[in-house]
């Protein structure tokens, strides 16, 4: 059933454009230049960093957030789909959230034994993640994967992993990306990656490595769906062949819903990992699972002075009670394809239905644009949409903050941004019309 109306994106058509805003970044500027100096990257994260955002035109530095909108040091307001890269769930500065910080930051952050809110979020997500009977914490995402990891090598007394998607950050598996400088060869060897809706690419791994793996990490669903049996076939084949599955639900839940992309698609994994939404941008991650594997963690080294920390763990219980809400699920699938079925029908009223597209499940989408000039339209739209105060980053993480009205102004900045697209395409002037060098992708082709 269509939620976007041929009159809602009509009426999106005949609206006048959205004027690009006077805006400063002087002081992005002058942070970026000390930044430059001391941090390297000028950021923690690669997709936070300069590379990302088209420089001279997009703010460098963000210094607060409300709701679905944040501020640069500059004082320029932004509507945010990106949120935090998606840890953001509820909102920036959601009261619930922070009220439960606060008053675990009065109690005490961290001990020098367990606290029972480990025992409650550990409930909670045993509650609700259908592989979970026991849950371990980290604080990233890559603390889990790689804990996942380690655990299923102990298991199985194997050492091939075999995975599909991003995983962070650790050796295991950024072996396998471009960005490998540092990481040992002897490590490299240890992860093979497989292509999604590719059955046979695994079948292939298995088959070439007989009685080696471990267990297949993988994203269940990107912004490519499943195609029909194949999260199925992954289940099989590794049963088949003794090795655990290993669902990497870092990005799916809790957005997809509090069952992860196990429940709905009905594929249960032997473990899983979460993360970045668990606790409204606090750091925190877990690890859930079957008992007998998970148990092993009495034995395998999966340890670290802030795994139990409370503040963050205060803020998921706040975080998972305000999602486990009557409708508030719905509610992030109802406005993220309404997002995404309305850029797309923007995308092909402008003649641009090939060289962009919005795609994914409803909750998390990302804006794809093909061609040899994708990195430069890509560049285009950030540049005209930061004009008209939308923060593009090309994702949309959906949050319980966004409403219908946010929806419909990103929308009509879209529209302007790619009706400017249309214009710079027919008239061959893209690279005469960026302001700024072309963004980078994080990982190349390899
Ligand atoms: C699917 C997936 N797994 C793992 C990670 C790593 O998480 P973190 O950056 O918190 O270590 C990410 C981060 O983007 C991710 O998207």
């Amino acid at each position: 059933m269509p939620v976007v109306s041929e009159d809602h994106i009509r009426a999106l058509l005949s609206a006048p454009p959205v004027p690009p805003q006077a805006r400063r970044l002087e002081r992005s500027q002058a942070l970026k230049r000390e930044g430059e100096a001391l941090i390297p990257g000028c950021s923690q994260t690669f997709s936070k960093g300069p590379t990302q955002f088209v420089q001279g035109v997009a703010p460098v530095y963000l210094q607060r957030g409300s709701g679905c909108r944040v501020w640069d040091v500059d004082g320029n307001e932004y509507l945010d789909f990106s949120m935090a890269l998606g840890a953001v769930t509820l909102g920036y500065g959601d009261a619930r959230v922070a009220e439960a910080i606060a008053r675990q930051a009065r109690e005490g952050i961290s001990f020098t034994l367990s606290h029972p809110l480990e025992l409650e979020v550990a409930r909670l997500l045993a509650e609700l993640i259908p592989c979970a009977e026991m849950v371990r914490f980290g604080k990233n995402g890559s603390d889990v994967t790689s804990a996942a990891v380690r655990v299923s090598r102990a298991f199985t007394g194997r050492d091939l992993m075999l995975c599909c998607g991003y995983h962070g950050w650790q050796d295991w598996f950024v072996g396998t990306t471009t960005r490998r400088r540092g990481v040992p060869d002897a490590v490299a060897g240890l992860t093979k990656a497989f292509a999604y809706n590719d059955l046979a690419s695994l079948e292939a791994l298995f088959a070439s490595h007989p009685g080696r793996v471990a267990a297949v990490i993988m994203e269940p669903v990107g912004l490519v769906e499943p195609a029909q049996g194949f999260l199925e076939g992954v289940r099989e084949v590794t049963r088949r062949h003794g090795a655990l599955m290993i669902f990497d639900e870092i990005v799916t839940w809790p957005r997809v819903g509090l069952g992860g992309a196990q429940q709905r698609f009905g594929v249960i994994p032997d473990l899983a990992c979460v993360g970045k939404g668990l606790a409204n941008g606090m750091p925190s991650a877990a690890l859930a699972g079957r008992r007998d594997v998970m148990q092993l963690f009495e034995e395998v080294f999966f340890s670290s002075t802030f795994g139990g920390e409370t503040a963050s763990l205060a803020a998921a219980k706040a975080t998972i009670e305000a999602l486990r809400e009557p409708g508030a699920i719905e509610t992030l699938w109802e406005r993220g394809r309404r997002l995404r079925e309305s850029y797309n029908a923007l995308a092909e009223a402008y003649g641009l239905g090939q060289a962009t597209r919005c795609l994914g499940l409803s909750p998390r989408t990302g804006v794809m644009f093909n061609g040899p000039d994708g990195l430069a339209m890509k560049t285009y739209v950030q540049q005209e949409c930061l004009k008209r105060g939308l923060l593009f980053t090309a994702t949309h993480n959906m949050c319980l903050a966004h409403t219908d009205e946010d929806v419909d102004a990103a929308l009509r900045v879209y529209r302007t941004a790619l009706e400017l697209l249309a214009a710079a395409l027919r008239e061959r002037r893209l690279g005469a019309l960026l302001e700024g060098p072309v963004v980078q992708p994080v990982f190349r082709k390899p």
